[in-house]
């Protein structure tokens, strides 16, 4: 390689040497190298050569009041001058994750609730999980263990969170899922109904899996199941219509209490502040992390009903201590930036704001669907997706799964849009304060890179 000059390519070079990417192809890294970016500015970033983006994707779907907001920065600075530090172990508190957590529990659908807080979506997700084993334990129902959630869910990447998750990628040579977590079926109409089977067939076929599955482990082994709302990483999928209300009977009847991971859907994604409202949700524990600080610095809660939490806390009595923790758990200035967040959430109507232009988003999405490439659009709210297929009017995916998203995404970063390639399914999730006008510029760049993904696929023969 010649000697690097530009600050990119020096930056490039040190990237490739070492910093060991999560979720990357290490072995394409080595030659591709990082894509560097540097600034931002509302829904604009900028890579360090001065390229400007939409960023369609809210980074990972959480950067919801978009980049260069003051005052959350202004409230960091003013926590971090206060009290830059403290923890919430052994009764110890502070102010700003006590307004925080009663905030939470204000919006929360519980009467009355309690808030666990942690650093990230997995963490909370982990949280959860060790909740409900030592309410199982409080409880003296020993073999009420194991957890139910979805093939194509995600819910994190801890240890316990992976297994969660439903996607091969976070299991392979991981030796995962571990045994006690166990998955039904994607609710993914559009890719996994049979020949001739009607959403409402397809609904009635796993809603009766879910229960077979529940009976042939034994009812009184599963402790909760997990679910989001609508599932984001595993490729922006949303349940067929009824699908909560069909599933909520059957978890009520055999006692699993419904885990809703509201990480990617919360505060005002779907249209609604939860996903849970958008889609017909009685959970009994939210996990919330991402747009609670639209992403400007690490925080996740776990808010749980009183009927969860209430035995929980007559056991840790009888123990002397609940044992479980992080030493970020409540950090004081993630919380007083959460606060400020949510403040700025009902001050400037973010969630009007959202239903106000998510019909455009949708309409422009939606329209998606009349190029050759696409078999699917999909969305609510600010957040869609388009799925690409071999044969229009058909599910039908390439043999070379993967290759036409993947082009569609690097063409669209050429033409300045970051979007998120899931396989041939490309994503879509902007800062919640995209306008009209932003939208329609986003959609025009889509328009145009369908043509020449569509172009360069049949060259590159990747369409069979
Ligand atoms: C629904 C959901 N749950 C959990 C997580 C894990 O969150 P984190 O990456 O903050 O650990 C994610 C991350 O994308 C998510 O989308």
């Amino acid at each position: 390689m010649n000697k690097p000059n530009s600050n990119t390519e020096i930056l490039s070079k040190k990237d490739i040497e070492n910093v060991f990417h999560p979720n990357t192809n290490l072995v394409a890294h080595k030659d591709t190298g990082p894509f560097i970016l540097e600034r931002g500015d509302g829904i604009y970033v900028y890579d360090t050569d001065g390229k400007k983006y939409i960023e369609g994707m809210a980074g990972l779907w959480c950067n919801a009041l978009g980049h260069g907001n003051m005052e959350l920065a202004e409230a960091a600075m003013k926590q971090f001058e206060k009290f830059p530090y403290g923890n919430l172990f052994a009764s110890k508190s502070h102010e700003p994750a006590i307004e925080l957590s009663e905030k939470l529990v204000e919006l929360s659908p519980f009467d009355d609730a309690k808030v666990f807080l942690g650093s990230s979506g997995s963490d909370a997700n982990d949280t959860q999980i060790k909740l409900m084993w030592y309410l199982n334990n409080a409880l003296g129902r020993k073999k009420k263990k194991k957890f139910l959630s979805r093939v194509q869910a995600y819910h994190g990447v801890t240890l316990a969170t992976s297994s969660l998750t439903g996607l091969p990628t976070i299991h392979g040579n991981f030796d995962l899922p571990q045994d006690m977590f166990l998955h039904t079926d994607s609710p993914h109409y559009f890719m996994n109904h049979n020949d001739g089977e009607t959403e409402a067939e397809f609904l009635g076929r796993i809603v009766a899996n879910l229960e077979d599955l529940i009976l042939r482990e034994g009812p009184e082994t599963i402790a909760a199941m997990f679910a989001e709302p609508l599932m984001g990483a595993g490729g922006v999928i949303l349940p067929p219509n009824g699908y909560f209300e069909a599933i909520q009977p059957i978890l009520s009847k055999y006692d699993i209490p419904l885990i809703d991971d509201e990480v990617i859907c919360g505060f005002g994604r779907t249209g609604n502040v939860w996903g849970a409202e958008t889609f017909g949700m009685q959970p009994q524990s939210l996990t919330v992390a991402k747009a609670l600080s639209s992403s400007y610095l690490p925080i996740s809660a776990v808010i749980l009903s009183d009927e969860i939490y209430t035995p929980i806390a007559e056991k840790s009595g009888e123990l002397g201590i609940f044992g479980h923790g992080y030493t970020y758990g409540g950090h004081p200035v993630s919380c007083a930036v959460a606060l400020k967040t949510l403040e700025i959430y009902e001050r400037d109507n973010i969630l009007a704001h959202t239903n106000t232009v998510s019909p455009t988003f949708q309409q422009r999405l939606n329209k998606c669907l009349d190029h050759k490439l696409v078999g699917h659009t999909r969305g609510v709210g600010l957040i869609g997706a388009m799925e690409f297929v071999s044969q229009q009017d058909s599910n039908k995916p390439f043999q070379q799964k993967g290759k036409v998203g993947k082009l569609f995404m690097d063409l669209a970063k050429k033409e300045g849009l970051i979007v998120r390639a899931i396989g041939d399914i490309i994503a879509f999730c902007p800062p919640l304060i995209i306008s009209d006008e932003q939208i329609n510029d986003m959609f025009d760049i889509v328009d145009n890179v369908l043509d020449q993904t569509f172009k360069h696929s049949e060259t590159q023969r990747l369409m069979q």
